[in-house]
């Protein structure tokens, strides 16, 4: 447990360097478990997730270590298949190391990740694709057994653009025999980035950012060293910060292409965006205009992970905005500890209606999941008084130092362990 204390009420200034990107690394190590050999991974965010990756690595027979903001792999060790349920359950993505064990080992023996925060989190894409292969799957009290003499290549078509599942199936087909095609791929930023990964471990893989990805054949290299992107969403959290609390802030290596319907919508509020070389700068004076709308899809559209750090910035604008949730069911949990701050917000199902307020007041609050935390936090910036969140190891998960970041920026900021 720990609790953040934020004393609101000071506007953001300066320039602050963006994390790599939690949901790009943590693919990419479960991947380097393909072929025996050994990765770099640079501007590796440190992260709790992170952690739980490298020790699931470990578990495995597999070296692995953080030096700074590189970390190193070396999976020539592996020894075991089957990953246990406390370390299953330590991390939610951890069912994508499904598709690489299986590629390796020729069998894998996980336990379903589980339901976490914000909804039910299964996984019959990610066993679906593995079955398209050729793998046997077993599903027995939580635990799945996949068995695969040899993988084949497949055509496998998702019924949906599930960001993990089309992890799990590029990883896999890599090891498999003949060409596989994957129909209705995620297009996120982070799937492009797994591609590059796959590319620098020897295999032919095409079409990552678009809805049809085809691997076509894999010469394994024993080595490969992986600059991890900036993560978009850590990115769309420190913008949102600055809208929220006003100020003139620059982040430094963010893609402005992967926060494009962020920067849209901030602009429709009335910040200025100017996007440098490399740069994106933000200046914002509160209160600022509600955006009529925000509604969440798979990538290019609005992403789900974002939406929680724009209702923050809405709850103090002039005007009312809707928000409509496509992705997750429990995405709204940190509406209720936003009220606690003053915001007016009612939910419907999916729909939640933010009528903007003049001030929102420091209070006690619970960090409900990873970016309700960072919501909180980007509401408590434009909050008079001190505002007290307690946090169960959330925030910490997807945000390298943020308070760091943010004190560096005029925040006054700071935590208890
Ligand atoms: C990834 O989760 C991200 N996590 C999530 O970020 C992100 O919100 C999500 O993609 C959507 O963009 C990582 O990359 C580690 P999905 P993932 O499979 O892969 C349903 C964060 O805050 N579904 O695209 O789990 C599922 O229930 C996290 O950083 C199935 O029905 O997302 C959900 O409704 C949160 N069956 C929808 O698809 C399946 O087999 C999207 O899930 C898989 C998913």
């Amino acid at each position: 447990m720990s609790v953040w204390h934020i004393r609101g009420g000071r506007s953001l200034y300066g320039s602050v360097e963006v994390q790599g990107s939690k949901n790009a690394v943590l693919p990419i190590i479960a991947a380097s478990l393909l072929t025996p050999g050994e990765s770099e991974l640079i501007r590796c965010p440190r992260l709790s997730d992170v952690a739980a990756a490298v020790d699931i690595l470990r578990s495995l027979g597999c070296a692995a270590g953080q030096d700074g903001d590189t970390l190193r792999v070396d999976t020539r060790g592996l020894s075991r298949c089957e990953i246990s349920r406390e370390l299953m359950h330590r991390m939610r993505s951890s069912v994508i190391f499904l598709g690489p064990l299986l590629s390796r080992c020729g069998e894998a023996h996980v336990y379903v990740p589980g339901g976490c925060e914000i909804g039910p989190r299964p996984i019959d894409l990610h066993l679906h694709a593995m079955r398209c292969l050729g793998a046997e799957v077993q599903e027995e009290d939580g635990g799945i057994v996949c068995r695969a003499g040899k993988l084949r290549g497949a055509e496998i078509s998702l019924s949906m653009p599930s960001v993990g599942a089309t992890e799990n199936a590029m990883i896999a087909a890599c090891a498999a025999e003949g060409p596989t095609v994957i129909y209705n791929a995620a297009r996120e930023p982070e799937i492009r980035a797994l591609q590059e990964y796959l590319r620098l471990l020897g295999a032919e893989i095409s079409g990552a950012g678009t809805p049809v990805v085809r691997v076509t054949g894999f010469v394994p290299r024993s080595h490969a060293i992986m600059h991890i992107p900036s993560d978009r969403i850590a990115a769309a959290t420190y913008l949102c910060c600055a809208a929220s609390a006003g100020g003139d802030v620059e982040l430094e290596g963010t893609d402005p292409a992967s926060v494009e319907t962020i920067l849209r919508a901030l602009g429709e509020m009335g910040c200025r965006i100017r996007v440098g070389n490399g740069t994106l700068r933000l200046t914002a004076k509160p209160p600022l205009r509600a955006p009529e709308s925000v509604v969440t899809r798979p990538y290019p559209g609005f992403p789900t992970d974002a939406a929680p750090l724009l209702m923050a910035v809405c709850a103090r604008c002039r005007g009312s905005t809707v928000f409509i949730e496509n992705i997750f069911e429990s995405r709204y949990r940190h509406a209720e500890q936003l009220r606690r701050l003053g915001a007016d917000i009612e939910i419907h199902g999916s729909l939640a209606l933010v009528r903007g307020v003049e001030t929102l007041r420091g209070a006690k609050v619970e960090s409900p999941d990873l970016r309700g935390g960072a919501a909180l936090i980007t509401a408590a910036l434009a909050a008079e008084g001190e505002t007290m969140i307690r946090d169960q190891g959330h925030i910490r998960r997807g945000y390298d130092a943020p308070e760091r970041v943010l004190r560096s920026l005029g925040a006054e900021i700071w935590t208890e362990e």
